[in-house]
């Protein structure tokens, strides 16, 4: 498929990244790009290549993995970079969340020091007290209750929707450009992922944040995406706008995943809110988009 990136002013280009793990490919040929402030949703099957495109571009994969291709980030390639000159990029440029919000924090320090320390990997010139405010700020952007008293708790005292709210404002606290959230709301009871789907939404509004969110689940991606990007056995199948990949999908795997789900509990119907009001218009459309709805709430 080929890629944009010549005709845009992309902030990350994926140009024909291929990843094998012993001679055997698990991404194919992967080219995708995203714009400064554009949400790009990456779907697929489990073990489609999802989470390991992510752990390339932020050159975490072992080092036993092959890489081909190029990742490039604001121009640069990430493929070369010294491994030095990669950590300054991760966490302050490009942030990530993952699915586990319990494996992602230290169990035995307190949370507030944990994004502090995040805060100070990367901005060692700021004093205790401005790392301080940042820190408040970060958990008060995520909304999270009374954060100048939960400062000093502990990961355990919160609940699993807090964590990841945690994860998301330690994510943020340097205002990276890009951030890559890979199942971030997988581990989540349906309302909790609702919520910190919108929490996602709002935040990457409110600082013209990029991000590649990436899910199983191709209702989630509707929710948050500009774009989205359909993945399978480590190919690519087909990407375009939300609208164009709920409507008119090209791909047959598309549409699979579309109507995974063969009866429809009428009394469900929900339009998803954040869809233009011509996404509605016709009853084959609400029809594909409810599918999505059972297909989230069936997961
Ligand atoms: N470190 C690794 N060594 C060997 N194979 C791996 C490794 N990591 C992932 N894979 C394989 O790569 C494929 C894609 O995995 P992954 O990217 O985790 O899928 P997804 O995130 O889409 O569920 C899977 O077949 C998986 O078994
Ligand atoms: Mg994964």
């Amino acid at each position: 498929m080929p890629n944009d990136s010549s005709l845009r002013n992309p902030l990350l280009a994926i140009d024909s990244l291929t990843v094998a793990f012993r001679g055997k490919p698990v991404v194919h040929e992967l080219s995708l790009s995203i714009e400064p402030g554009q949400v790009l949703g990456l779907v697929g099957e489990s073990g489609s290549g999802k989470s390991v495109t992510s752990l390339a571009i932020l050159g975490l994969l072992e080092s036993a993995a092959e890489v081909r291709g190029s990742v490039r980030f604001d121009g640069e390639n990430l493929l070369r970079l010294r491994p030095e000159v990669m950590r300054r990029y991760r966490g302050r440029r490009i942030a990530m969340i993952f699915q586990e919000p319990m494996t992602a924090l230290n169990p035995v320090m307190p949370v507030g020091r944990q994004i502090a320390e995040a805060i100070e990997t990367h901005q060692p010139t700021l004093t205790r007290r401005q790392v301080r405010s940042a820190v408040i700020a970060s958990l008060e952007a995520v909304a999270l209750p009374e954060p100048e008293k939960r400062y000093g708790d502990y990961p355990h005292q919160f609940s699993g929707g807090q964590r990841q709210r945690i994860l998301i404002a330690m994510a943020l606290a340097n205002r990276p450009q890009l951030l890559i959230a890979d199942e971030p709301t997988t581990a989540l009871d349906v309302t909790v992922q609702a919520q910190v789907l919108k929490l996602l939404r709002d935040l990457q509004q409110q600082f013209g944040l990029a991000m590649l969110f990436i899910s199983h689940d191709l209702a989630v991606v509707a929710e948050v995406a500009d774009r989205v990007a359909v993945m399978r056995h480590g190919w690519l199948l087909e990407q375009g706008s939300r609208e164009q990949i709920f409507h008119t999908p090209r791909h047959p795997y598309t549409r699979s995943l579309l109507g995974a789900v063969p009866t429809l509990a009428t009394n469900r119907m929900q339009p998803l809110s954040t869809l233009p009001p011509e996404a509605y218009a016709t009853p084959g459309s609400w029809t594909e988009y409810d599918i999505g709805h059972q297909v989230r709430a069936l997961s």
